[in-house]
């Protein structure tokens, strides 16, 4: 893993462990995400209401979205929140099943949290470059969500 991950699992591990309400913690994770990773313009957690089958966005970094609730299934989000796979989209303009937020956005990546093997939130990413996203990304953004499924 690079040493800006490590770093940032670390400033994250502060974060989960500072004994601050799951919001604000949320929040300071999008805010750390998105000014030290270069190509994270858009970060946010949608949580999912297992009762209605939806995604409702929580805190998130960046421009604002219409797109505040995602029925599970629909766009790149709701994929991730069926299947319980985390899912890069290096090409949006090649995704059938996507929601368009903002006309920058080239690539996404959906990040589940999985707590006892449930889906219960999501870290969705959204990159202005085209095919940003590598391994390393996926194995940073899977230890980001372990450390934060136990607050769930
Ligand atoms: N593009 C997402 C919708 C959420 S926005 O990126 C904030 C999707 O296809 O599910």
């Amino acid at each position: 893993m690079k040493s800006t991950h490590k770093d940032l699992l670390h400033d994250i591990e502060i974060c989960v462990s500072s004994g601050q309400n799951l919001p604000i913690i949320l929040s300071d994770v999008c805010n750390l995400l998105k000014d030290k990773v270069f190509h994270y313009d858009w970060v946010g957690f949608y949580i999912l209401d297992k009762q209605n089958s939806l995604l409702i966005l929580g805190p998130y970094c960046g421009k604002p979205t219409e797109h505040t609730i995602i029925p599970v299934g629909k766009g790149v989000c709701g994929q991730v929140a069926q299947s319980l796979q985390l899912k890069i989209v290096q090409d949006v303009t090649l995704e059938n099943n996507y929601i368009a937020c903002n006309l920058d956005v080239q690539s996404e990546i959906v990040v589940p949290v999985l707590k006892n093997s449930q889906f219960v939130a999501e870290i969705d990413i959204d990159s202005h470059s085209t095919a940003p996203f590598t391994v390393d990304d996926e194995k940073f953004l899977s230890a980001v969500c372990d450390l934060l499924s136990p607050l769930f």
